[in-house]
């Protein structure tokens, strides 16, 4: 972007509330007390926008120059001060959203090259093409310079075709519901269960990803914009204030193949006084229970279902920690991320003593690991952390971290790891954050799958076996 733009961009937020140090001068300059004019130019701003190269990082690093006196650079504040800032965030949000996300737009998903086909469904590339030639997969797309390039659907079509879907056996093995929770906000929940899902996705699984936090992160990673395009009826909400008897009504299906999604908005805060109100009025009706009921009625439908989590201790928490066989912690490599995994455990202990007591029996988690997230190896505070994360809960820790180059820098663009094809910048950085979460999501996987008697070998070991073609390749 060039200067002029990122000028002209910081100008359009600035311009709307200026303040006793900013005037705006004839000469379209936007002046700020002891410091150079700033160009203004409409064009390149709407320019900026229409494009949808709105970058947030960019324009708040062009915060006015610290040097400035403090005491004459930043404003005094009464509540409606306050109220306009909370305007103005929202306005840039909701422009950084429109840029991304344009209401009515729906994500597509990006095709699979061969090389990553072959990988993901774990046989040879001349498996798939001699399957492609004998018409005994399906074609794909040929595109320049003859590579093949699958969709999803067609991917899980050639798993289905050899033989290879991942599948647990609906009669011995249950569906696993993995939560993602940790009370502290920030720590890298949300990224981790749609990086978990879309991995399970990925690779043949049937899943469904729950967004139980009315902030609705993970819902807009989806491509959904919580407001206008989530209705009521597509979030957990009518299952837990009891107006319907299944959760079923609730799930849609999303734009990657095999995966659905129970949505979130803001008026999933009402389940909180709803649960309460139910434990009150319902004479047999306890709070945590909701959910795993609720699971249990779509459950059939699925292998796996992962439910990404509000930062706090609420009832519709711990309705998603009564509802889960495992946890994961994500845990970021900082003093007060250790403090509040501490705190987190032991509120969760308490609540689960009280629930024991409650039920009259002991629940057991299938597995509660911690995740190390947001992790810069290189980072000599990050390491000894990290070190201190490990000593302190030993096995519980997952052996993978979470680097952070996991979270590439896009811009606006609202696209996970997976769903990146050509990325913009340098390319180490998109292989890096793949094995990372290759690291993190194939070990969840293989938790997952010790849960299921039927599966008790690895995936990678699976043999095609219906295809003809498969078995002339060793
Ligand atoms: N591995 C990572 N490395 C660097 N940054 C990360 C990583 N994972 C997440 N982040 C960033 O940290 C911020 C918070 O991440 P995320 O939304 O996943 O956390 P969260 O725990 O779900 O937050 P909340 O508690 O608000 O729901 C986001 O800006 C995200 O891009
Ligand atoms: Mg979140």
């Amino acid at each position: 972007m060039s200067m002029e733009k990122k000028l002209a961009l910081r100008f359009e937020y600035t311009s709307r509330s200026t303040t006793s140090t900013q005037t705006q001068q004839k000469d379209g300059h936007l002046h700020n007390a002891g410091q150079a004019p700033y160009t203004v130019n409409s064009t390149n701003r709407v320019d900026l926008m229409a494009s949808g190269r709105l970058n947030l990082n960019e324009s708040m690093a062009l915060a006015p120059n610290p040097v400035a006196d403090p005491g004459v650079r930043v404003p005094k504040a009464r509540a409606r001060d306050i109220v306009h800032l909370a305007e103005q965030a929202g306005d840039i949000l909701a422009r950084a959203r429109e840029a991304a996300l344009a209401p009515g737009t729906k994500k597509v998903l990006r095709k699979f090259n061969l090389k990553e086909v072959a990988e993901l469904i774990g046989v040879s590339a001349k498996t798939i093409t001699r399957g492609v030639q004998r018409n005994e997969l399906p074609a794909g797309e040929r595109v320049r310079g003859n590579r093949l390039l699958f969709t999803l659907e067609e991917i899980h079509e050639i798993q289905e075709r050899l033989g290879l879907r991942p599948w647990r056996d609906a009669a011995m093995d249950k569906a696993v519901v993995v939560a993602i929770a940790n009370f502290k906000g920030g720590v890298g929940k949300t990224s981790t269960a749609i990086h978990l899902g879309q991995y399970f996705a990925l690779h043949g699984y049937r899943v469904l990803m729950i967004d139980l936090d009315a902030q609705a992160s993970l819902t807009t990673l989806f491509g959904l914009l919580p407001d206008s395009e989530v209705a009521t009826e597509q979030t957990a909400l009518p299952f837990l204030e009891g107006e319907t008897a299944t959760l079923a009504a609730a799930i849609q299906p999303t734009y990657w193949h095999g995966l659905d999604l129970i949505a979130a908005n803001l008026a999933l805060y009402g389940a909180e006084f709803s649960l309460a109100n139910r434990q009150k009025a319902e004479p047999n009706f306890r709070f945590y229970q909701a959910l795993k009921a609720g699971i249990a009625s779509v459950s059939d439908r699925y292998d796996v279902i992962v439910i990404d989590t509000p930062p706090a201790l609420s009832y519709v928490t711990t309705n998603a920690l009564y509802a889960a066989d495992g946890i994961i912690v994500p845990v970021p490599p900082a003093m007060m991320d250790f403090a509040s995994a501490s705190l987190f455990f032991s509120l969760l202990g308490d609540i689960q003593k009280v629930i024991d007591e409650n039920e009259g029996g002991e629940k057991v988690f299938d597995f509660l690991g911690l995740l190390i997230s947001k992790y810069e190896p290189g980072n000599f505070v990050h390491q000894t952390i990290h070190d201190w994360v490990r000593a302190a809960f030993q096995q519980r820790v997952l052996f993978h971290t979470m680097g952070t180059s996991t979270v590439l820098r896009m811009g606006p663009e609202i696209q996970t790891a997976y769903e990146v094809g050509a990325y913009q910048g340098d390319r180490r950085t998109l292989s890096r954050a793949l094995e990372y979460l290759e690291g993190v999501n194939g070990e969840i996987e293989r938790l997952v799958r010790a849960q299921w008697p039927s599966k008790a070998a690895p995936r990678s070991v699976a043999k095609p076996e219906r295809l003809a073609t498969a078995e002339a390749v060793s």
